[in-house]
């Protein structure tokens, strides 16, 4: 390998390293935006309508044991179809939250949504 030739690779690799470095970065500040929390879509979806002020009640976690969020969702309880504003996915993560932080759960929340 010539001197010129070894001196190219060196440029190669050191930009590719940067490149990485670079996509690193930028994915590790952009990923936890393109994934909402959990607190985050319940706060969007259900605290839209369910707040002081909104047309229904504040709702939290604790106002439910889990296993009735599970139900309640399953069974299709709710009063108002949300199928068309909340997609299965974000569903999904809701009740995850709920059950998460239930009134039976170890970390109730009870006042995330101000009564
Ligand atoms: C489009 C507005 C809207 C959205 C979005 C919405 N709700 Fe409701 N919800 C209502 C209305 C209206 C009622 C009936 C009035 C009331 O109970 O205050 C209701 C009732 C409820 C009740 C029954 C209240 C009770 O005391 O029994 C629960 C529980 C509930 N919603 C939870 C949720 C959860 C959890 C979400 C998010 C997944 C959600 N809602 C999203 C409008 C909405």
């Amino acid at each position: 390998m010539s001197e010129v030739d070894n001196k190219r690779n060196t440029t190669w690799v050191r930009q590719v390293c940067l490149v990485s470095c670079f996509t690193l970065l930028l994915t590790g500040a952009l990923v936890p935006k393109l994934f909402a929390s959990d607190l985050d879509v319940f706060l969007v979806k259900c605290g839209n309508c369910h707040k002081k002020g909104a047309e229904a009640a504040p709702v939290n976690p604790a106002d439910k044991a889990g296993l009735v969020w599970k139900k309640y969702f399953k069974r299709n309880r709710h009063p108002v179809d949300l199928s068309s504003t909340i997609n299965e996915a974000e569903q999904e993560q809701i009740l995850a939250f709920l059950e998460h932080h239930a009134a039976d759960s170890e970390h109730p929340v009870a006042a995330i949504i101000p009564k």
